[in-house]
């Protein structure tokens, strides 16, 4: 199965940033991290991380032509502001984990919006990395080939 897995705004500054939230391990140990779970469960993933709208749309948009058959996003900051990823995942209707590495309903206001939500076929948050890998094993689970 091919999955792409992609990050929005600030989340190459894990490690970095606001570790009481987000922990203390790094961009590249989560990449590592769902490198190394795809190989053991044979899966072909690449990982994606843009601070930019835009890429992250046409990152969505090249899935479709590369045949990707699931998306595994965390849109970080886009989540709670972006109609045009969300009209992007519709456009190429690929099965679509939204996660979120906080317990994004604990937390402020204007995070428990979710464009994204809304095509997403499962929501993962605050499981941590963990949960980057519960949505790839979901993804395998219902709209793998065998
Ligand atoms: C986040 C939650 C978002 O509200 C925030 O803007 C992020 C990260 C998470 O993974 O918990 O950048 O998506």
């Amino acid at each position: 199965m091919k999955i792409l897995v992609l990050n929005g705004p600030n989340l190459n500054m894990l490690g970095i940033r606001e570790p009481e939230i987000y922990g203390n391990n790094t961009y590249p140990d989560l990449v590592r991290m769902i490198e190394d779970h795809c190989k053991k469960i044979n899966v072909d993933v690449e990982v994606k991380q843009s601070n930019y709208e835009g890429e992250l749309v046409t990152l969505i948009q090249k899935a479709y032509f590369y045949g990707v058959q699931g998306i595994v996003i965390n849109p970080a900051a886009y989540t709670h502001t972006s109609i045009a990823l969300l009209d992007a995942l519709k456009a190429v209707n690929i099965p679509t984990v939204e996660v979120h590495i906080s317990d994004v309903s604990k937390r402020e206001d204007f995070r428990q919006i979710s464009y994204v939500s809304k095509v997403a076929v499962k929501r993962i948050i605050g499981e941590g990395f963990d949960g980057y890998i519960n949505a790839i094993n979901y993804l395998v689970e219902n709209y793998g080939q065998d």
